[in-house]
């Protein structure tokens, strides 16, 4: 029963409950963190937080030492004190790592992942949803991607253990998702399809979670079921997943190919332009009026962070906007301040004269999914900085699942050393030009490993084509913008005054 019923209260005050104008986009690794998130419901609107990598995130702030005690502080709060307290002993770090050693390496996430690494995504999901909505400021939700799928049943139950009001997600076509949330609002066992490269012989593997066998000890009450939102490109798809899904689908953001992170392909056969890009055509665009008649809430996304996108969203009958990169770079986003203040000088000064565009990959994401880049010096960006990385996985996200001769699945990463993806069945032609979303996107927000040898991960930018227009935020004068000027900018115009809830 996909579509929301008129009669059914309790979803009804639920999607009144959390639909704002404007949505602040999930961005991960960590760029829409906590604090980000906050500032937004602060200012009446949906902030979200990221759920992606979200264990190892809270894991390397910790050892980090923790300033300010948010995570201790959260940590407090988790209903299995016992294992809050072993996720200290294993990461805290008082005085934050000596001088020259790497981050603690976890084993990487897979379809039977380590009870450790369940544990750790759930309480870091937690951890993240917990303190951006510490003091009730407003609505929060959380952005998982379905390709990112190791680690989405252990983010999403963490989540719920916080009261996320939202779950946000995309890349992917995410199906099964809203009948999982209403198994884990009973603590029931999820099992999911998982997604496997070639044919396995027998059963089809799944991820499996189950809060009983991963918390024991863990006091089961009845959690909230947080309103659903998947992301997709399209009315075609916006209407399968009402139709399909395993439960109910209360809103969609539809997101264009400006966006900023990754972009869903291009409908049809690939082409690329000649400046290497992906061609997006008259097949790509939205049928608003099938959208429309799905009576589902929506919300549109990419290029659409002004009043009069704002207005033109409306027109089309879209509740309002999704925006990320207008927040990425004011002062609560996670990017470092390096990285921020280095876009800010490049983009918002000589927007038009600075002579680079933003650039959609069509190999960096070892997903296949068109990813935004961002070019910046010192970056991965840059064919030198690229060139002097040693490949290397040890995160493993966005691992593929590839079925093996012998029955088994094989984990793989055309992003891994060349040598290793070969090995296992791999074409060596799919890993050219593939970067290291994981080890990057973890240095993009000051969390990248530091390798024996003392070379530190370099970081990858990505932003949408929005990006052009980001002097809007930073007048002449000052060289930082907060998130409340985003919003004030987008409602002020369009609202006719500077209330924050129009
Ligand atoms: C830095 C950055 C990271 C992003 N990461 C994610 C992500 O992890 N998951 C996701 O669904 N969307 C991601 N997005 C897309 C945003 O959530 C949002 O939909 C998009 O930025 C809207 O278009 P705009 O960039 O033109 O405002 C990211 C965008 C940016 C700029």
């Amino acid at each position: 029963m996909p579509r929301m019923q008129a009669s059914d209260t309790a979803d009804v005050s639920r999607m009144t409950e959390v639909s704002r104008p404007i949505i602040q986009g999930g961005m991960g690794i960590g760029v829409s963190d906590w604090r980000l998130a906050r500032a937004v419901a602060e200012a009446g609107q949906l902030g979200v937080v990221s759920g992606t990598g979200i264990g190892t995130v809270m894991a390397r702030r910790l050892q980090d030492g923790d300033e300010g005690g948010h995570i201790r502080r959260a940590l407090e709060s988790f209903p299995d004190p016992q294992i809050a307290r072993k996720i200290l002993e294993d990461f805290f770090l008082p005085e934050g790592r000596p001088e020259g050693r790497g981050y603690r390496l976890n084993p990487m996430p897979n379809l039977a992942s380590a009870m450790s690494i369940l544990r750790l995504t759930v309480v870091g999901s937690f951890v993240e949803v917990f303190l951006a909505k510490e003091g009730g400021l407003g609505p929060i939700g959380i952005n998982l991607m379905e390709k990112v799928q190791f680690s989405n049943l252990p983010g999403l139950y963490g989540a719920m253990l916080a009261g996320v009001d939202v779950v946000l997600m995309g890349a992917g076509i995410p199906r099964e998702i809203p009948g999982a949330l209403d198994a884990f609002s009973e603590n029931k066992e999820v099992s999911i399809k998982a997604a496997v490269i070639g044919e396995v012989k027998g059963t089809a593997p799944q991820m499996r979670f189950d809060p009983n066998l991963v918390f024991p000890d863990l006091p089961k009450r009845m959690l909230r079921r947080p309103a659903f939102f998947a992301i997709v490109a399209s009315a075609t798809l916006a209407a399968h997943l009402a139709r399909k899904s395993t439960g109910r689908v209360d809103g969609f953001v539809i997101e264009g190919p400006t966006a900023g992170g990754h972009n869903a392909p291009p409908r049809g056969p690939l082409r690329l332009g000649v400046t290497g890009e992906p061609i997006y055509s008259e097949r790509d665009s939205v049928d608003y009026a099938a959208l429309r008649a799905l009576e589902i809430p929506f919300w549109l996304a990419g290029g659409y962070g002004s009043a009069e996108k704002l207005q033109e969203a409306r027109a089309l009958g879209a509740q309002g906007i999704q925006v990320g990169t207008a927040f990425a770079f004011c002062e609560e986003s996670g990017l470092t301040a390096r990285l921020r203040n280095a876009v800010i000088a490049q983009w918002a000064r000589k927007p038009e004269g600075n002579g680079a565009s933003i650039f959609t990959d069509p190999l960096a994401s070892p997903t296949d999914f068109p990813f935004k880049v961002l070019p910046l010096e010192g970056t991965l960006s840059q064919p030198e900085v690229y060139g002097l990385r040693e490949r290397r996985c040890d995160l493993g996200y966005l691992r593929q699942v590839v079925a093996a001769p012998d029955g088994g699945v094989i984990y793989r990463c055309p992003a891994e050393p060349v040598a290793d993806y070969v090995r296992k069945g791999g074409k060596v032609e799919d890993t050219a030009g593939r970067k290291c979303l994981c080890n990057a996107l973890m240095a993009n927000i000051g969390l990248g490993q530091q390798r024996e040898d003392s070379f530190l991960e370099p970081a990858l930018l990505t932003a949408g084509d929005d990006l052009r227009a980001l002097a809007r935020f930073v007048p002449e004068g000052r060289d930082s913008y907060r998130a409340s000027d985003v919003i004030a900018m987008i409602l002020g115009a369009s609202c006719g005054n500077t209330s924050m809830k129009c």
